[in-house]
Protein backbone atom coordinates (compact mmCIF):
# COMPACT_ATOMS: atom_id res chain seq x y z
CA UNK A 1 0.00 0.00 0.00
CA UNK A 2 3.01 2.73 -0.58
CA UNK A 3 1.88 3.74 -3.64
CA UNK A 4 -0.73 5.74 -2.34
CA UNK A 5 -1.28 9.45 -4.45
CA UNK A 6 -1.39 12.34 -3.25
CA UNK A 7 -4.40 14.54 -3.91
CA UNK A 8 -4.25 16.27 -7.24
CA UNK A 9 -6.66 19.72 -7.38
CA UNK A 10 -6.98 22.36 -9.38
CA UNK A 11 -8.18 24.78 -6.77
CA UNK A 12 -4.68 26.48 -5.71
CA UNK A 13 -5.94 27.84 -1.81
CA UNK A 14 -9.08 27.93 0.43
CA UNK A 15 -12.25 27.79 -1.53
CA UNK A 16 -12.62 31.47 -2.39
CA UNK A 17 -16.54 31.69 -1.02
CA UNK A 18 -15.98 29.57 2.08
CA UNK A 19 -17.44 32.59 3.89
CA UNK A 20 -20.59 33.20 1.73
CA UNK A 21 -21.41 29.51 2.08
CA UNK A 22 -20.77 28.10 5.53
CA UNK A 23 -22.56 32.03 6.35
CA UNK A 24 -25.47 31.19 4.67
CA UNK A 25 -25.96 27.51 5.82
CA UNK A 26 -25.26 28.58 9.46
CA UNK A 27 -28.73 30.02 9.86
CA UNK A 28 -30.79 27.34 7.93
CA UNK A 29 -31.60 23.94 8.62
CA UNK A 30 -30.71 21.13 6.50
CA UNK A 31 -34.27 19.27 5.57
CA UNK A 32 -33.88 17.01 3.19
CA UNK A 33 -35.92 13.68 4.01
CA UNK A 34 -33.67 11.15 6.39
CA UNK A 35 -33.37 7.88 4.78
CA UNK A 36 -35.63 4.79 6.03
CA UNK A 37 -32.33 2.77 6.20
CA UNK A 38 -30.56 5.27 7.96
CA UNK A 39 -33.29 5.50 10.72
CA UNK A 40 -33.27 1.87 10.96
CA UNK A 41 -29.25 1.97 11.02
CA UNK A 42 -29.93 4.71 13.67
CA UNK A 43 -32.28 2.74 15.63
CA UNK A 44 -29.72 -0.65 15.93
CA UNK A 45 -27.15 2.01 17.42
CA UNK A 46 -29.09 3.61 19.88
CA UNK A 47 -30.26 -0.13 21.10
CA UNK A 48 -26.47 -0.89 20.96
CA UNK A 49 -25.43 2.15 23.48
CA UNK A 50 -29.04 1.36 25.80
CA UNK A 51 -27.66 -2.51 26.12
CA UNK A 52 -23.89 -1.31 26.57
CA UNK A 53 -24.87 0.38 29.95
CA UNK A 54 -27.65 -1.81 30.92
CA UNK A 55 -24.84 -4.60 30.98
CA UNK A 56 -23.03 -4.79 34.31
CA UNK A 57 -20.53 -2.93 35.08
CA UNK A 58 -20.84 0.23 33.04
CA UNK A 59 -23.60 2.23 34.54
CA UNK A 60 -21.17 4.58 35.99
CA UNK A 61 -20.93 5.93 31.81
CA UNK A 62 -23.98 7.90 32.17
CA UNK A 63 -23.46 11.31 32.47
CA UNK A 64 -26.14 14.31 33.93
CA UNK A 65 -28.71 11.43 32.81
CA UNK A 66 -27.45 11.21 29.18
CA UNK A 67 -24.99 8.00 27.97
CA UNK A 68 -21.54 8.72 26.55
CA UNK A 69 -21.43 8.04 23.25
CA UNK A 70 -18.17 8.45 20.92
CA UNK A 71 -18.71 8.65 17.07
CA UNK A 72 -16.40 7.43 14.10
CA UNK A 73 -17.49 8.83 11.23
CA UNK A 74 -16.55 7.38 7.85
CA UNK A 75 -15.10 4.63 9.68
CA UNK A 76 -14.15 2.73 6.57
CA UNK A 77 -13.21 -0.93 7.71
CA UNK A 78 -14.05 0.15 10.97
CA UNK A 79 -9.99 -0.15 12.13
CA UNK A 80 -10.29 3.57 14.10
CA UNK A 81 -13.49 2.36 15.50
CA UNK A 82 -11.93 -0.55 17.19
CA UNK A 83 -8.63 1.12 18.22
CA UNK A 84 -10.85 3.91 19.74
CA UNK A 85 -12.69 1.70 21.57
CA UNK A 86 -9.94 -0.12 22.84
CA UNK A 87 -8.68 3.30 24.27
CA UNK A 88 -12.30 4.04 26.07
CA UNK A 89 -13.52 0.72 27.07
CA UNK A 90 -16.81 2.30 29.07
CA UNK A 91 -17.99 4.40 26.22
CA UNK A 92 -19.90 2.76 23.40
CA UNK A 93 -18.04 3.90 20.03
CA UNK A 94 -20.52 4.12 16.64
CA UNK A 95 -18.31 3.59 13.99
CA UNK A 96 -20.60 4.72 10.40
CA UNK A 97 -20.40 3.92 7.00
CA UNK A 98 -22.23 3.91 4.10
CA UNK A 99 -19.93 1.24 2.20
CA UNK A 100 -20.80 -2.17 3.19
CA UNK A 101 -17.47 -3.55 1.05
CA UNK A 102 -15.47 -1.33 3.96
CA UNK A 103 -17.71 -2.15 6.75
CA UNK A 104 -17.18 -6.39 5.80
CA UNK A 105 -13.46 -5.62 6.19
CA UNK A 106 -13.76 -5.21 10.20
CA UNK A 107 -11.45 -7.15 12.43
CA UNK A 108 -12.87 -8.58 15.63
CA UNK A 109 -14.82 -6.27 17.98
CA UNK A 110 -14.21 -5.02 21.63
CA UNK A 111 -17.63 -5.48 23.27
CA UNK A 112 -17.69 -1.32 23.29
CA UNK A 113 -17.37 -1.01 19.47
CA UNK A 114 -20.75 -1.04 17.14
CA UNK A 115 -20.14 -0.66 13.45
CA UNK A 116 -23.31 0.39 11.94
CA UNK A 117 -23.98 1.14 7.84
CA UNK A 118 -25.55 4.73 7.69
CA UNK A 119 -25.30 7.75 5.66
CA UNK A 120 -23.65 9.98 7.57
CA UNK A 121 -25.84 13.57 6.06
CA UNK A 122 -28.64 11.46 8.23
CA UNK A 123 -27.32 9.68 11.25
CA UNK A 124 -25.78 12.74 11.79
CA UNK A 125 -29.15 14.52 12.63
CA UNK A 126 -30.80 11.92 14.57
CA UNK A 127 -27.65 12.00 16.90
CA UNK A 128 -27.93 15.55 17.19
CA UNK A 129 -31.68 14.77 18.28
CA UNK A 130 -30.67 12.56 21.10
CA UNK A 131 -27.96 15.05 22.01
CA UNK A 132 -30.73 18.25 22.38
CA UNK A 133 -33.15 15.65 24.21
CA UNK A 134 -30.25 15.32 26.76
CA UNK A 135 -30.31 11.62 26.11
CA UNK A 136 -26.68 11.01 24.46
CA UNK A 137 -23.51 12.93 25.85
CA UNK A 138 -20.92 12.91 22.82
CA UNK A 139 -17.65 13.18 24.58
CA UNK A 140 -15.30 12.71 21.03
CA UNK A 141 -15.99 12.99 17.56
CA UNK A 142 -13.37 11.11 15.26
CA UNK A 143 -13.72 12.19 11.46
CA UNK A 144 -10.62 10.51 9.76
CA UNK A 145 -10.02 11.20 6.16
CA UNK A 146 -13.28 12.11 4.57
CA UNK A 147 -13.72 12.02 1.28
CA UNK A 148 -11.44 15.40 0.10
CA UNK A 149 -13.84 15.89 -3.11
CA UNK A 150 -10.66 17.78 -4.42
CA UNK A 151 -12.22 19.50 -7.90
CA UNK A 152 -13.27 22.87 -7.52
CA UNK A 153 -16.15 22.35 -9.01
CA UNK A 154 -17.07 19.63 -5.93
CA UNK A 155 -16.17 21.66 -3.04
CA UNK A 156 -20.24 22.06 -2.06
CA UNK A 157 -19.69 17.93 -1.45
CA UNK A 158 -17.28 18.86 1.75
CA UNK A 159 -19.17 17.96 4.62
CA UNK A 160 -18.10 21.67 5.71
CA UNK A 161 -19.47 23.81 2.84
CA UNK A 162 -22.33 21.70 2.81
CA UNK A 163 -25.77 22.50 4.80
CA UNK A 164 -24.83 19.76 7.45
CA UNK A 165 -21.40 21.80 8.62
CA UNK A 166 -24.04 23.45 11.67
CA UNK A 167 -25.38 19.38 12.92
CA UNK A 168 -21.85 18.59 12.91
CA UNK A 169 -20.22 20.58 14.63
CA UNK A 170 -22.61 20.53 17.36
CA UNK A 171 -22.17 16.70 17.43
CA UNK A 172 -18.66 16.51 20.02
CA UNK A 173 -17.26 18.28 22.92
CA UNK A 174 -14.21 17.67 21.03
CA UNK A 175 -14.27 16.70 17.05
CA UNK A 176 -11.14 15.68 15.28
CA UNK A 177 -10.93 15.95 11.48
CA UNK A 178 -7.79 14.08 9.69
CA UNK A 179 -6.69 14.61 6.35
CA UNK A 180 -4.19 14.22 3.85
CA UNK A 181 -4.85 17.41 2.09
CA UNK A 182 -3.85 20.64 3.87
CA UNK A 183 -5.93 22.82 1.98
CA UNK A 184 -9.03 20.58 3.26
CA UNK A 185 -7.85 21.02 6.79
CA UNK A 186 -7.44 24.79 6.79
CA UNK A 187 -11.10 24.60 5.04
CA UNK A 188 -12.69 22.98 7.50
CA UNK A 189 -10.53 25.19 10.34
CA UNK A 190 -11.36 28.37 8.67
CA UNK A 191 -15.03 27.11 8.38
CA UNK A 192 -15.76 26.63 11.66
CA UNK A 193 -14.55 29.63 12.67
CA UNK A 194 -17.31 30.93 10.15
CA UNK A 195 -19.68 29.45 11.64
CA UNK A 196 -19.00 29.77 15.09
CA UNK A 197 -18.77 33.88 14.84
CA UNK A 198 -22.50 33.19 13.58
CA UNK A 199 -23.55 30.63 15.71
CA UNK A 200 -21.58 28.31 19.02
CA UNK A 201 -19.01 30.97 20.09
CA UNK A 202 -17.47 28.71 23.04
CA UNK A 203 -14.77 26.59 20.98
CA UNK A 204 -11.59 26.37 20.50
CA UNK A 205 -10.04 25.27 16.56
CA UNK A 206 -6.70 24.46 16.12
CA UNK A 207 -5.23 23.29 12.68
CA UNK A 208 -1.84 21.43 12.37
CA UNK A 209 0.20 19.22 10.82
CA UNK A 210 0.88 15.78 12.67
CA UNK A 211 2.36 12.78 12.22
CA UNK A 212 0.69 9.44 13.83
CA UNK A 213 3.46 7.30 16.12
CA UNK A 214 1.14 4.27 15.34
CA UNK A 215 -1.42 4.62 12.15
CA UNK A 216 -5.14 3.93 13.42
CA UNK A 217 -6.84 3.61 10.54
CA UNK A 218 -6.61 1.49 7.54
CA UNK A 219 -5.60 5.15 5.25
CA UNK A 220 -3.57 6.71 7.44
CA UNK A 221 -1.49 3.83 7.16
CA UNK A 222 -1.58 4.09 3.48
CA UNK A 223 -0.58 7.58 3.99
CA UNK A 224 2.10 6.94 6.22
CA UNK A 225 3.63 4.44 4.23
CA UNK A 226 3.83 6.80 1.64
CA UNK A 227 5.44 9.35 3.81
CA UNK A 228 2.90 11.84 2.84
CA UNK A 229 2.27 14.81 5.54
CA UNK A 230 -0.89 14.44 7.55
CA UNK A 231 -2.90 17.54 9.15
CA UNK A 232 -5.38 17.84 12.09
CA UNK A 233 -8.20 19.76 13.07
CA UNK A 234 -9.14 19.80 16.73
CA UNK A 235 -12.39 21.52 17.74
CA UNK A 236 -12.97 21.62 21.73
CA UNK A 237 -15.21 23.03 24.36
CA UNK A 238 -13.25 25.94 26.18
C1 LIG B 1 -11.25 7.96 2.53
S1 LIG B 1 -12.27 6.81 3.36
C2 LIG B 1 -11.60 6.83 5.01
C3 LIG B 1 -12.02 5.62 5.81
C4 LIG B 1 -11.43 5.54 7.21
N1 LIG B 1 -11.81 6.65 8.05
C5 LIG B 1 -9.93 5.42 7.18
O1 LIG B 1 -9.26 6.39 7.55
O2 LIG B 1 -9.43 4.36 6.79
C6 LIG B 1 -13.78 7.74 3.57
C7 LIG B 1 -14.94 6.88 4.05
O3 LIG B 1 -16.06 7.71 4.30
C8 LIG B 1 -17.23 7.03 3.84
N2 LIG B 1 -18.23 8.06 3.53
C9 LIG B 1 -18.07 9.15 2.74
N3 LIG B 1 -19.19 9.88 2.70
C10 LIG B 1 -20.08 9.24 3.49
C11 LIG B 1 -21.42 9.51 3.86
N4 LIG B 1 -22.06 10.59 3.40
N5 LIG B 1 -22.05 8.66 4.69
C12 LIG B 1 -21.40 7.56 5.16
N6 LIG B 1 -20.12 7.26 4.86
C13 LIG B 1 -19.47 8.08 4.03
C14 LIG B 1 -16.77 6.24 2.62
O4 LIG B 1 -17.61 5.13 2.37
C15 LIG B 1 -15.36 5.82 3.05
O5 LIG B 1 -15.33 4.56 3.66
Amino acid sequence: MSGARAVTTNQPDIYDKLEEVVRKYASTEYLRPIADHTRTAFAEAEKFVLNFYKSAGHEGGAVRGSYKVILDSGCGTGESTLNIAIANPGIPVIGIDKSAARLTKAGAAPRNAFLVRAELLDFWRLALGKVKAGMWHIPYHALYYPNPWPKQSEATRRFHLHPIFPTLLQLGDAIELRTNWEIYAREFAEAAHVAMRVATPDRTIACEAFEPKQPITAFERKYKEARQQLWRVTINHV
